[in-house]
């Protein structure tokens, strides 16, 4: 664990990751008092900036406590805010050049004079893929302190198949060791993926019917209700696939589906997920459903933003049947299903159960575990009871675990809060090794470049209108892999 003399550096300060997620994940910590004492928090890109123009921006996502709260705790907060820019400082400098990194240094060296002790740096790169490689060089060079513990904290896209994200990571670990590296999916940090292991491997009737002989089929789902708007020149070079399916919903899947581990260590739950993720064969065009939404009720198509080249054919959805070739998951398909401008946000996991054996009792629903990552926290069953009263029907109903209701006073955390709090500590568990990324992208490789048009035409996607529920044919893919809508909540 990092204990005092601890400076981060955020690389890629004046942009959208940082503003968004880092820097109010870091306060969230620091409030709470999460963080070494003598943090000190350096903000470098290349915009040049003052120190006060660096915090309006830094603490210009930071959520203020609500109208209703206490003078107590709103005074707290600003307590806190002004004692957060007071640890805050800022260096503007190039990415690709060594005088940059050397004034970085300079001011690192500064703030560890006055502190003492031995220096720790965590260098976060909140940064475009196209200057990972040469930033994370050149702090190495430059910045790498040789006494303390340094530490580096990159983010996706880790490139765009097998053989890039290959490319990228030959280049960073040249630099960085694995020990030294944490490469987030921020996923992994949500409240209720890193529950899943806890439900299964805590609750003995859980873990002993999640293999093919109870399970008909999985589905993993991501929707959002807002389109790529502002951000579609980024989005159209990635699609969906490569947005969130081959690593957050990936993610999920593998701690939905891995063994227990040997134990709860780093490398332990990281050995059980690259395990599962071999036996996954490369997703077949066959079991893929691509759209792209067009304009509805006033909100813009996918093309009508002007950042989004003239005819791209980028899924801006997709559903995605997985399957996983070992004993215990055989013959059970998982449906990854994600897509942007839907008819709501929500993330969740939903475990359908086979049938009731027939014969006594008609029309039994389908028993369905689903877990909700977002919004609103829950775990509920789909079960079936007697209808209550003279009659004997039976009723579907649930065994409902709403985290509001059951954990009203509990603070879930951020997804970054937990992850960079995880990185301080030094633990690896819920970040992605090196084998991990390489499996993942080997399963997505294959239909990502028949998407790009490399094998041939691009397959068109199906239309979806902004709003909907996806394209018309979602409903007849689920079903193929015996997916029973009847009793959807
Ligand atoms: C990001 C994707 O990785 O995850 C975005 O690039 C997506 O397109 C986001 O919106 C979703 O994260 P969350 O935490 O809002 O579900």
């Amino acid at each position: 664990e990092l204990k005092g003399e601890t400076t981060v550096v955020v690389l890629g300060a004046s942009g959208d990751l940082a503003k968004k997620k880092t820097f109010p994940a870091l306060f969230g910590l620091f409030e709470q008092g999460h963080l070494p004492d003598d943090l000190h928090i350096i903000g470098y890109a290349r915009t040049k900036m003052s120190d006060d123009e660096f915090h309006e921006r830094q603490v210009g996502h930071i959520k203020p406590p609500s109208d209703d709260a206490s003078e107590e705790t709103k005074s707290a907060h600003k307590k806190a805010l002004d004692k957060f820019k007071s640890v805050s400082s800022y260096i503007a400098g190039p990415y690709d050049k060594d005088e940059g990194f050397q004034a970085l240094t300079e001011e690192l060296e500064k703030l560890e004079k006055e502190r003492g002790g031995k220096p720790n740096r965590v260098f976060y790169m909140a940064l475009p893929p196209s200057v990972f490689t040469v930033v994370a060089e050149g702090l190495k060079k430059n910045c790498y302190a040789k006494e303390g513990i340094n530490r580096i904290i990159i983010e996706k896209p880790f490139g765009k198949d097998t053989d890039s994200c290959a490319e990228m990571m030959t280049a960073l670990k040249s630099q960085w060791t694995e020990e030294e590296t944490f490469r987030i999916d921020h996923y992994l940090g949500k409240e209720m993926v890193k529950n899943v292991l806890l439900l299964r491997f805590g609750n003995v009737w859980l873990e002993s019917s999640s293999n093919k002989n109870f399970i008909s089929n999985v589905q993993i789902t991501f929707k959002e209700p807002f389109g790529t708007e502002g951000r579609g020149g980024y989005f159209d070079e990635f699609g969906i696939i490569r947005d969130v399916c081959q690593n957050h919903l990936l993610q999920t899947l593998s701690v939905l589906t891995m063994e227990r581990p040997v134990s709860f260590s780093a490398e332990d739950i990281r050995d059980e997920k690259v395990k599962v993720l071999r036996c996954i064969s490369p997703i077949a065009r066959e079991d893929t459903l691509l759209g792209q939404y067009v304009g509805a009720e006033g909100k813009p198509g996918y093309l009508e933003d002007d950042t989004v080249p003239k005819g791209s054919v980028c899924p801006t959805f997709a559903a995605l049947a997985l399957h996983i070739n070992n004993p215990r998951w055989e013959g059970v398909p998982f449906i990854m299903k994600a897509g942007k401008a839907l008819n709501e946000a929500k993330v969740e996991i939903r475990v359908q159960y086979k049938d009731v054996t027939p014969g006594i009792f008609e029309d039994v629903a389908r028993n369905e575990l689903v877990i909700r990552i977002q919004p609103s926290e829950a775990i509920y069953m789909k079960f079936n009871t007697k209808t209550p009263g003279l009659i004997t029907r039976a009723i579907p109903t649930e065994l409902d675990l709403t985290y509001k209701q059951r954990f009203s006073e509990a603070k879930i955390p951020e997804a970054y809060e937990a992850l960079i709090l995880d990185a301080f500590k030094g633990d690896h568990s819920n970040f992605v090794r090196d084998d991990e990324l390489d499996v993942a992208w080997k399963i997505f490789t294959p239909i990502l470049h028949w998407i790009d048009g490399k094998q041939g035409e691009a397959p068109k996607p199906e239309s979806y209108p902004y709003g909907s529920r996806g394209p018309e044919g979602i409903d007849a893919f689920t079903s193929k892999y015996g997916f029973k809508r009847s009793n959807e909540g």
